[in-house]
């Protein structure tokens, strides 16, 4: 969406943009010491059964998860995502869809449903995430779970005001062979972080747009029990450390309200 309320493509199109330096990415962020640690909270929830992974990606999570002996499906909005994951090893025992998950039905009941990554904030209005809050629970079995991992919203150090206000820059990875810089813009009123990611190597220089909105843990509670959830656990990492005041992300466990 752009600040009138249309449909901006860049922004929704994330997964066609960045599928071609995702792992690149995730592997300058050392996103795998991460996965392994989420694969293994997700996998006792899965019990073996089914699971759907929301914002499939290149299956980074359902790739492993599936190794755990658990039948995984992948929801995603980029043909070239799931392009990439259907192509990678082990990606066969994956059953992909495309489509939104703001609003979905695949036909059949899973045990966990997962969406991880802060993947559910890249829907952009509180009508998509109750969207897609709906589908998740149409799409659990009785006693499944809901896993959502989201970072926690920190807005501190977008500065001030004036007409170049409420921006900030960060530099978010470099190495010997790359750099990544963010521009970001707050937009406070509708909680949306909308930013630039300028990827920088020897050989390319280029801009990737994000479009996110943040929330805390309250109004995803809310959100959650409007729609039919009730919490479970809420933790500050994937190994259950506690979640509190110092927490910069949140693992919540949700199932269907009794
Ligand atoms: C940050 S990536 C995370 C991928 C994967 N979950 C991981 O952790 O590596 C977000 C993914 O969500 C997908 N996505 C974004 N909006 C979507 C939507 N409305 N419906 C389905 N997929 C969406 C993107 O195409 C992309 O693959």
């Amino acid at each position: 969406m752009n600040d009138h309320g249309h449909v901006n493509d860049a922004y929704r199109a994330y997964g066609e943009i960045w599928s071609d330096i995702y792992d690149e990415y995730a592997e300058a962020l050392k996103k795998s010491v991460e996965t392994d640690r989420a694969v293994s909270f997700l996998a006792p929830l899965a019990k073996g059964g089914t699971a759907l992974d929301l914002g499939v990606g290149h299956g980074h999570i359902a790739l492993p998860l599936s190794k755990t002996g658990a039948s995984v499906h992948g929801l995603d909005n980029s043909e070239k995502m799931l392009a990439s994951l259907r192509a990678s090893s082990g990606g066969d025992a994956i059953t992909s869809h495309l489509g939104d998950m703001a609003q979905f039905d695949l036909g059949t009941q899973f045990d966990l449903v997962y969406c991880i990554n802060n993947t559910f904030s890249h829907m952009v209005t509180v009508e998509q995430q109750l969207g897609c809050l709906a589908s998740i629970v149409k799409s659990l079995r009785p006693n499944g779970r809901f896993v959502i991992h989201l970072n926690y919203p920190y807005t501190a150090d977008f500065s001030g005001a004036g007409i170049y206000g409420d921006q900030r820059t960060t530099v978010i990875h470099i190495d010997e062979r790359r750099a990544m810089v963010r521009f970001a813009r707050h937009d406070r009123n509708q909680q949306l972080v909308i930013s630039q990611d300028l990827w920088i190597t020897p050989t390319e220089s280029r801009t990737m747009p994000i479009k996110v909105r943040y929330f805390y843990p309250t109004e995803l509670d809310l959100l959650a029990r409007i729609s039919g959830l009730e919490l479970l656990e809420r933790y500050g990492d994937w190994q259950r450390r506690p979640f509190d005041n110092a927490s910069w992300r949140y693992m919540s466990v949700f199932r269907k309200a009794s």
